[in-house]
This record gives C-alpha cells, sequence and structure tokens, in this order.
C-alpha cells in the first residue's frame, strides 16, 4: 500500500500559519493555509498560567495582541480577552487566542497536517509543555499528520518519555544552525526529523542528515530562488511564511 498523500510529508508547511496573510499562530492563519492549499503548519504552544495550552510564539504579548506582560502570568478568561488579530490588520479585529484543544480541532476538520513546537520561555518546565500538549495533540492528529518538534531537548525528551514508540510519535529535533552533535541527539531521540535555519545549513551536513535517514526540514524560507540549491542537497520540506511563492518552482521528484 503506498500511504496516502496526505500522510506523506508535504514539501512546504506554512509557519505559524500562513503568516503572510494572516495574524501568525491563529486559527483564522491555518484557514488561510487551507484555503491557499497548504495541507500542513507549523505552531508555536505554549501554557498559560494555569496550565492550558495555547498556540503563541513569544514570551510576551506586546508583538501580538493588544495585552502587555508575559504570556506565562495570564488565566485562561485574562487571554481570552485579548485581541490577537488588529496587530496584523484591522480585518482581523477580534481574533481570539487559540487553545491548543481548539486548533486541533480545526487542523483535524480540514485534514491537515502539523508540525507542533514545543516553545520553552526562559525559566519554563518542559516537562509540564510536554505533558500537556503531547497527548492531546496524539490523541487528536493520527501519527502520520503530526511531528512534535523544539529547540529544547528535554521538552523532546519529556515527549519521547511519554510514548517510547518512535512509529506512534514523530519527534523534530529544531536548531538554529544544525551542529556537530546533531546525530547523538537526534538518535538518542528516536527522531523522524531535524530541522534547521537553511541560511546556516551547509550542503553536507544536509547529506549527511539524509544518509542517516533522517528527514530535513529548513525554516523560514521565504525565497524561492535562494532555497532552489537546498532541495538538491535533500531538504524535504521548507517552513515558509507564504508557501505560495514557491508554487510552480518545487523540485519534480518528490
Ligand atoms: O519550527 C521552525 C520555526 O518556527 C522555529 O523558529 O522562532 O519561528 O518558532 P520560530
Ligand atoms: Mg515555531
Amino acid at each position: 500500500l503506498s500511504p496516502s498523500p496526505m500522510a506523506a510529508l508535504p514539501r512546504l508547511i506554512a509557519h505559524r500559519g500562513l503568516s503572510a496573510s494572516a495574524p501568525e499562530n491563529t486559527l483564522a492563519a491555518v484557514r488561510a493555509a487551507h484555503e491557499a492549499g497548504i495541507t500542513w503548519v507549523e505552531l508555536d504552544v505554549q501554557l498559560l498560567a494555569d496550565g492550558t495550552p495555547v498556540i503563541w510564539h513569544d514570551a510576551t504579548l506586546k508583538r501580538c495582541s493588544n495585552g502587555r506582560g508575559r504570556l506565562a502570568k495570564l488565566s485562561l478568561a485574562e487571554a481570552r480577552r485579548l485581541d490577537v488579530g488588529a496587530w496584523f490588520d484591522a480585518a482581523f479585529t477580534g481574533e481570539r487566542m487559540a487553545t491548543l484543544d481548539e486548533m486541533l480541532a480545526l487542523i483535524d476538520t480540514l485534514s491537515m497536517g502539523l508540525n507542533l513546537e514545543l516553545k520553552l520561555a526562559r525559566g519554563r518546565d518542559p516537562a509540564a509543555l510536554a505533558e500537556a500538549a503531547v497527548p492531546r495533540a496524539m490523541a487528536k492528529l493520527p501519527t502520520t499528520r503530526l511531528i512534535v518538534s523544539s529547540f529544547s531537548g528535554p521538552a523532546l525528551e519529556a515527549a519521547r518519555g511519554l510514548e517510547p514508540d518512535p512509529t506512534r510519535l514523530r519527534l523534530g529535533r529544531l536548531y538554529d544552525k544544525i551542529a556537530k552533535g546533531w546525530e547523538a541527539e537526534a538518535r538518542s531521540l528516536e527522531a523522524f526529523s531535524v530541522h534547521g535555519d537553511w541560511t546556516r545549513l551547509t550542503e553536507a551536513r544536509a547529506r549527511a542528515i539524509k544518509a542517516a535517514g533522517y528527514r530535513l526540514i529548513c525554516y523560514t524560507a521565504n525565497d524561492p530562488e535562494a532555497f532552489a540549491p537546498l532541495w538538491q542537497w535533500g531538504v524535504d520540506a521548507a517552513i515558509s511564511d507564504d508557501p505560495r511563492r514557491f508554487c510552480g518552482r518545487l523540485p519534480d521528484a518528490v
């Protein structure tokens, strides 16, 4: 049996949803990705003060809402009062911060795939984040439509502790520059994928990652011409603020 198209990792993943066209990490950004024909999104998850996992990138509220202060200090009721759309465009006024549960329900309804990034703000507990987010995501999405990634080794180790079987939970080790120790870390995690900043990736490292049998996913790729050589190096997927730019500019063979 060949896997269904939805089961395959696509070439393009919308970064924080279709963040070029909608406020990042919102339900609106995921709907926009779907409407643009993108099948997978990358989203960041963190915990509120009461332990609710929500979709949010920054440690603070200022950049992407009408609030101030730290996300981790908010209750769910306080988080819900924020407007998380108007900062991007008045057309998104009234957009509310999404809980992970709401977001998973939407992704499931749209039959999309998710790269869920466990985003660990300084001083936060990696195991608590993994315990709140990973079982919820696994309960809602099939294995082939979920990759859990993180810059935090301890968060990934906690996730692997929750599901030791690598065929049931795909983990992605996330780096800025993919440095020397990547292979030992990926092996001990039984990782599915290695993720890195494409501007800091070398051809030799890309080929080594592929030769070792891992998927290689790069962020944040917004310039299809500059990115073109990386497909030849074996990069599997690009996380982009605007995957539409890559339309007609992907390699033939998948
Ligand atoms: O997961 C890839 C990318 O999202 C990592 O960086 O800061 O955009 O979450 P950041
Ligand atoms: Mg991210």
